[in-house]
């Protein structure tokens, strides 16, 4: 389990998280979504260690992780597939997932594995990675995080500017990936994807949680959750 208690996070000295509290299990799937600067990004980042909180805890296992760096991190099976998808552009397909497998841990996913589940990556193996359709690079560069075997995966707007038939097929890779007992933190800016998959889901505006609940309670709530999102809410400081 990762968790972050009572998190307070600033960007020198603007603060961009406010008391966030977010557990996610390996055995489960959460999503958190918000608009734009909600501090989505912030959050993940803040999970996995690459910035540092300036009151509250980060846990791993009921353990005090706060000031554990980001290897070390790591190293406990938390992997982060940024939004900007950082592959290797002038390496090849297989070139990249070599590259990922040097962080490889042994476990379920492997070379061989990750190219059946991306079945596209497979068609394009030899290709560069500047030679990718967007969609191509997000398989990529969640393949290359798989290769590590990590116990949750945070996945920063995966699905962002896919074209459908893409999205649909990450949301099969992302149950897959679930099934063989990966936790997933999803970050969406709207709740579309995360209703196929998360067990949970967290709403963030102005870097608070201002609504959390299982997808049935969301479901249940759906035109308020709408307009947090939309219009956002009115906040006390
Ligand atoms: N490196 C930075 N330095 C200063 N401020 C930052 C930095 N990165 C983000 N911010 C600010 O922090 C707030 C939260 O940003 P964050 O990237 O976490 O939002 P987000 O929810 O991921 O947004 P998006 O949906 O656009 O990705 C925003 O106001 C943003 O402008
Ligand atoms: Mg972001």
């Amino acid at each position: 389990m990762i968790a972050l208690e009572n998190a307070f996070v600033q960007y020198g000295h603007a603060r961009v998280l406010n008391d966030v509290t977010i557990q996610a299990a390996q055995n489960e799937i959460i999503a958190i979504i918000g608009r734009n600067g909600a501090g989505k990004s912030t959050t993940l980042r803040t999970m996995m260690g690459l910035l540092p909180l300036k009151q509250g805890r980060r846990l791993y296992e009921q353990q005090d992780i706060t000031r554990l760096p980001v290897e070390n991190i790591s190293r406990l099976g938390i992997a982060l597939v940024p939004d900007s998808r950082r592959i290797f552009s002038n390496l090849s397909v297989i070139e990249n997932l070599r590259m990922g497998g040097l962080a490889h841990k042994p476990g379920y996913w492997t070379i061989e594995r990750v190219l059946e589940i991306f079945p596209r990556l497979q068609e394009r193996i030899g290709f560069g990675g500047d030679q990718l359709s967007g969609g191509e690079q997000q398989m990529l560069s969640i393949a290359r995080a798989l290769l590590g075997n990590p116990k949750i995966l945070l996945l920063d707007e995966p699905t962002e500017g896919l074209a459908p038939v893409i999205v649909n097929d990450l949301i099969e890779v992302f149950g897959l990936v679930h099934q063989q007992g990966t936790g997933i933190v999803l970050v969406e800016q709207n709740f579309k994807v995360p209703m196929r998959l998360a067990h949970r889901q967290y709403v963030l505006d102005h870097g608070s949680v201002v609504w959390s609940g299982t997808s049935a309670e969301l479901e249940a709530q759906r035109d308020i959750v709408e307009s947090i999102i939309t219009t956002g809410v009115t906040h006390e400081h």
